[in-house]
């Protein structure tokens, strides 16, 4: 039985409150879990950005943008829908806020001081030059109390030193406990189901090694483009904005060892093992390529330097091969690709198993391709097995591939969440 369990009240606080992640991930994920009852009343959540504005316009932008959503989400009529849209909307606050300035922080403090004991969490969807700032001000303004916590949103940092200091600074104001280090995917329903895929079933574990797998596909497709983020990635590019976080998740989750507990310490340490044992990248084991302009879906689409106004050599595309240097993995590429404007948006992991070791078929019984378990992560979020079969019917013995095809849709009959739910 699924459960929405009620969590206490709080005050979620997200900077950069008018952005396109919060506008586009937070709040309606927010909205959604209050839809379904897990929000106590009491909850405030507030929007504090840089540019000017008030509660009510604030409330008026967030109305109607989940105002168009689909109502058939969640299987409710358009009455119901309005009226949990209208009641949440109460929960929304504004304030006029500037990290490296004065303006806003009294307003804040004010706020959040009349529910001094309350939960508090500090959401930083901003740049990471901006963590260190709000995270001083937070505590300058002595707004940490027992119960605060901070969530980052990758990418912390740019390379290793900036993220070593910004780790370094929070952590001057937050006990690690209470630092939360956002990384959406593993919020995704199929990406956790990766993890029951391989540990609540014994039939995959016995295969899952370098004598039975021949490779690993990591693929990550988009067809957006830049949208209107060129500020931000144009100085991360796919390697810094997928590879780094969402791809090396998925990596971690494919080749980890079994955990002896489902605890966070305990899986953070098998995945840890993972990425202590790649192999250094080599030369030719990776391309980065960038969009041209062209077409999709007979629309024309304008090329990645066309968007930005000038040219840049940042990538949106990035394939790479990796190898995992332990028993278990040890001669196994995992292959990861990822990039923008690609032909068809779909995440997928393909694992390859061997070829059988001897062919105990007629010659000509045609080609025999090797078993491949395909994880769909999205879209239309499911698990196929190809699998060698005879082709009925006289005329010889013949060898087709066919695929043990299972939607989760179909299986489980409920919409997926968005992962930041
Ligand atoms: C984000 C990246 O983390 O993930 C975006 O910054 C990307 O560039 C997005 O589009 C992909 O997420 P999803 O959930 O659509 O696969």
């Amino acid at each position: 039985m699924s459960r929405s369990i009620p969590v206490s009240p709080f005050d979620y606080v997200v900077f950069g409150g008018s952005g396109d992640l919060a506008l586009r991930k937070l709040i309606p994920s927010l909205f959604h879990r209050d839809r379904d009852g897990q929000i106590p009343t009491e909850s405030r959540i507030i929007a504090a950005a840089r540019g000017a504005g008030s509660t009510d316009q604030y409330r008026a932008k967030v109305k109607a943008l989940l105002e168009q959503r689909s109502t058939t989400l969640s299987g409710t009529s358009v009455e119901t829908h309005n009226l949990a849209l209208d009641r949440f909307l109460t929960r929304l606050f504004y304030i006029q806020l500037d990290a490296s300035t004065d303006t806003g922080w009294p307003e804040l403090t004010q706020m959040l001081s009349q529910q001094s004991q309350r939960i508090r969490v500090f959401y930083l969807s901003v740049g990471p030059e901006l963590f260190v700032p709000i995270a001083g001000r937070i505590a300058a303004a002595g707004l940490i109390n027992a119960e605060a916590r901070i969530v980052l949103e990758k990418p912390i940092g740019t390379d290793l030193a900036s993220s070593r200091a910004i780790n370094t600074a929070i952590a001057e104001h937050f006990e690690e406990t209470k630092i939360y280090r956002i990384d959406h995917y593993l919020g995704k329903e199929t990406v956790q189901n990766l993890f029951a895929l391989r540990f609540a079933n014994s039939l995959f574990e016995p295969l899952w090694n370098r004598d039975h797998i021949d490779h690993v596909q990591i693929s990550v497709a988009e067809t957006v483009g830049l949208e209107s983020r060129a500020a931000y990635y144009d100085k991360a590019g796919a390697f810094i904005d997928m590879v780094q976080n969402h791809l090396m998740q998925l990596v971690c989750l494919i080749a980890m060892e079994p955990p002896a507990r489902y605890e966070a310490d305990t899986i953070r340490d098998e995945k840890l093992k993972v990425l202590r044992a790649l192999r250094t990248i080599q030369p030719g084991e990776w391309v980065r390529g960038q969009y041209a302009s062209g077409a999709m879906a007979q629309t024309a689409v304008p090329g990645y330097r066309d968007e930005l106004g000038y040219v840049s050599t940042t990538e949106t595309f990035i394939a790479l091969r990796l190898g995992i240097e332990n028993w278990r993995w040890a001669g196994v590429p995992f292959y990861l690709r990822t990039g923008k404007r690609l032909p068809e948006k779909v995440s997928e992991v393909v694992v390859q198993f061997k070829a059988t070791p001897h062919l105990s078929l007629p010659p000509d019984a045609g080609p025999i391709q090797s078993n491949r378990l395909i994880i769909r992560l999205q879209p239309n979020e499911g698990v196929q097995l190809a699998l060698n079969l005879k082709e009925p019917g006289p005329g010889g013995f013949r060898i087709r591939s066919e695929e043990l095809d299972m939607s989760f849709a179909e299986a489980f009959g409920t919409v997926q969440p968005e992962a930041y739910e």
